[in-house]
């Protein structure tokens, strides 16, 4: 069961604004000092869950991660009663591990839907400044030294009054707001992690954006999804068919937002006839 966490690689494409970088070290250097609670809020895709592993990677810290979005029940991140040979024995999970391993990164992503509220009953006395919590099975759980935990949550427009996190739990965190990246960085973290030359990547910025910002059905297009166009071009798709794969998009609306916006006749062009042919070997190109 003792599987030592480990410290994860950095991303060597890893960009975050300058002022969040340094509040970042302001958090290592405080970590070591008091216990801290990091709640990292943003929308899909923006880099929230990367931002925790690059803190991890950079400060040399085991990471590990946990779902609390489906938790049910307060005790489930700690263990479970397991049937061996006719008898019950507690069987620890990875989370009392991680929280008395020194110096661990402890993220708990989804913090604000737990599928029951009860579930972060726990967490809550791990969370406060005694960080420590007693299970009848364990005894009492003291958190390491210099432990860092993170929350991720997904917020945006359309969670506001929904999935707020409740005030009481808000309140033990140091807040980091991530936002999408800008154009030109964007530009930059897909050519350098997917490879495309930089003016097909430029193209699928602009196009991305005029998305983003289209008047009458913005859409959120997330970096992750940029990253899959990007990714599916790398691997020799055309800029309209990764694109058309990669939002969650209707194909006549996608259609008429591109048309829209007026984009270079060759875009528009290289639309494959609707044929259909089996799928059931190896692609005959
Ligand atoms: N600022 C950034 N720099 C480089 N890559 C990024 C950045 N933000 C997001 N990404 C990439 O986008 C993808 C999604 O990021 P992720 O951290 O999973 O988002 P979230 O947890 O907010 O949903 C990852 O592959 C990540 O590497
Ligand atoms: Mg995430």
């Amino acid at each position: 069961m003792n599987k030592s966490l480990e410290i994860p690689v950095v991303d060597p494409f890893f960009y975050i604004d300058a002022e969040t970088r340094i509040m970042l070290n302001y958090f290592e250097t405080m970590s070591h000092k008091n216990p801290i609670n990091i709640l990292v809020t943003g929308k899909q895709g923006s880099g929230k869950s990367s931002l925790v592993r690059q803190f991890a990677a950079v400060y040399q810290r085991p990471m590990a991660t946990f779902q609390v979005g489906i938790l049910s029940e307060p005790g489930q991140l700690f263990g479970e009663h397991a049937l061996v040979d006719g008898a019950t024995h507690y069987r620890p999970f990875l989370f009392p591990q991680a929280l008395q391993t020194p110096g661990c990164v402890i993220h708990l992503e989804e913090i604000n839907r737990p599928e029951h509220p009860k579930a972060l009953n726990m967490l809550f006395s791990v969370l406060a400044d005694d960080r420590s919590v007693w299970i009848d099975e364990m005894g009492l759980i003291k958190v390491a030294k210099g432990v860092v935990i993170f929350a991720t949550m997904n917020e945006g427009e359309e969670f506001v009054g929904t999935e707020m996190l409740d005030p009481a739990l808000r309140d033990r965190f140091y807040t980091i707001l991530m936002d999408y990246i800008p154009a030109d960085v964007e530009i930059e973290v897909l050519v350098q992690k997917t490879g495309v030359d930089r003016e097909r990547v430029r193209e699928i910025v602009n196009i991305v954006n005029k998305i983003r910002g289209h008047s009458e059905t913005p859409l959120d297009v997330s970096t992750r999804t940029s990253l899959m166009i990007a990714e599916m071009v790398a691997a020799g798709a055309s800029i309209r068919e990764a694109i058309t794969y990669s939002l969650q998009m209707d194909r006549e609306q996608l259609e008429a937002i591109l048309l829209a916006l007026h984009l270079e006749k060759g875009l528009l062009d290289d639309r494959k006839t609707c044929k259909y042919i089996l799928f059931t070997g190896e692609l005959d190109l």
